[in-house]
């Protein structure tokens, strides 16, 4: 482990050297890098083969080359050794939960392949390899995933011409254009929707007795007075009609630890408000609602055919070992362990009506 951070702790050094030589004059620490030095240092490779040096090599050159200086840590063919890193292999996994990430999987430029080689390896003897090696090396972890075929020359005039299987995985973040304006503007502090309606009050537990106080005495008298019914009725009928609210008793301090219970899912999840659906769909008002019912969101085929509606009792399950419950469901979670934790986040769930 501390040989991966070593080489992590000179690439930081090296970054971090380069501003102190400059600023030397102001601090009187150190001096000005020679040309020499800011050239050994200043080696990078563009993706569009801007910096890349004269050479070539191919593969059953660089071959000979691996199997002396890297096949020790990496593999005869690129494969890796024990938790040394593989070169090759990996591919179409990317994917799965356990994604194998190789110069062939997963890196979409071959510039980076060369810089990093020709930069930082191998291990320990750095930058001890002469161009037309690292040419030839890298050929060979091209081949090794079955990039390239045996006799290609790859030099800095065929470096383009080699296509990397994971080139079109990675899109540029332009959520500075795309997204940048929808969280920017101003907020709406009031009035913010035109038409509110209350479908449901949230009672919790020490509410519970204050309401049974109040509405107790009432009931009673009903009871005790069939005359009064009649007329009591009349007046309570319109102000129900008005306002169709169904109360639930929740318990608070039991959706206190369904919040923090809920950070398991809230990479995926969303609810309150202001929900999207994310990875996974909204989850307001789920008890009580059809399973897969919401709407756009795209539920696996699985999901989609389970039918039914989401009880405690069946989200108990489903949340104990999602895979199980339903075979094929693409909601990539291990499950909750603790009954507790179950209990306590349906609960929290509960709390987010629709
Ligand atoms: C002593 C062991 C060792 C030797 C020898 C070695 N490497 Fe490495 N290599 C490593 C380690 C450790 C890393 C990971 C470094 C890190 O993540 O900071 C690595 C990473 C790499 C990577 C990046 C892998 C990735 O997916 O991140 C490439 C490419 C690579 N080595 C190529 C080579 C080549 C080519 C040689 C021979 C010239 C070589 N290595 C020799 C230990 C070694
Ligand atoms: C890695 C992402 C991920 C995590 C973490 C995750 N979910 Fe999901 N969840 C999904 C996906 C995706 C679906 C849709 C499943 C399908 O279509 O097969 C889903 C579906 C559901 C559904 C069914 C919804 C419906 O409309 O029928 C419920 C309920 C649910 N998740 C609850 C939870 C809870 C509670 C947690 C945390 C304990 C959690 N999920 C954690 C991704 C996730």
């Amino acid at each position: 482990m501390s040989k991966f951070l070593n080489l992590t702790l000179a690439a930081t050094l090296a970054v971090a050297a380069a501003p102190a030589f400059a600023d030397g004059h102001k601090f009187g620490l150190g001096r000005t890098a020679l040309p020499e030095e800011i050239a050994a240092w200043d080696l990078d490779v563009l993706p569009d083969g801007t910096g890349l040096p004269v050479g070539q090599g191919d593969a059953i050159d660089g071959e000979e080359i691996f199997a002396e200086a890297c096949a020790i840590c990496h593999g005869d063919f690129a494969e890796g050794v024990d938790n040394w890193p593989k070169l090759a292999g990996g591919d179409g996994t990317l994917a799965d939960e356990d994604p194998l990430k190789t110069v062939g999987s997963y890196w979409p430029y071959l510039s980076t392949t060369f810089d990093y080689v020709r930069r930082s390896m191998p291990f320990g003897n750095a930058q001890s390899l002469s161009n037309d090696e690292v040419y030839a090396i890298v050929a060979y972890i091209l081949y090794s995933n079955d990039i390239i075929e045996d006799d290609f020359v790859l030099s800095n005039e065929t470096f383009l011409d080699v296509d990397m299987p994971n080139a079109a995985g990675f899109i540029v973040d332009d959520r500075r254009d795309a997204e940048y304006a929808i969280w920017s503007g101003e907020p709406c502090m009031e009035n913010c929707k035109d038409d509110v309606k209350i479908t449901m009050h949230v009672l919790f537990k020490g509410d519970e007795e204050e309401a049974a106080a109040e509405t107790g005495p009432a009931a009673q008298q009903d009871a005790a007075a069939p005359a009064a019914e009649a007329p009591a009725q009349e007046a309570a009928a319109p102000a129900a009609e008005a306002a169709p609210v169904e109360t639930v008793a929740l318990d608070a301090e039991l959706v206190k630890k369904g919040e923090k219970v809920f950070k398991k899912c809230k990479a995926c999840h969303q609810v309150g408000d202001k929900a999207k659906n994310k990875t996974g769909p909204i989850l307001n008002g789920i008890i009580g609602s059809e399973v897969a019912s919401v709407e756009k969101f795209k539920y696996s085929k699985a999901m989609s055919a389970l039918g039914g509606t989401w009880t405690e009792e069946n989200m108990a399950e489903f949340l104990k070992k999602p895979k199980a419950y339903v075979k094929g469901t693409k909601m990539s979670f291990a499950g909750l362990k603790k009954d507790k934790d179950i209990a306590a986040v349906t609960e929290y769930l509960k709390s987010f009506s629709e």
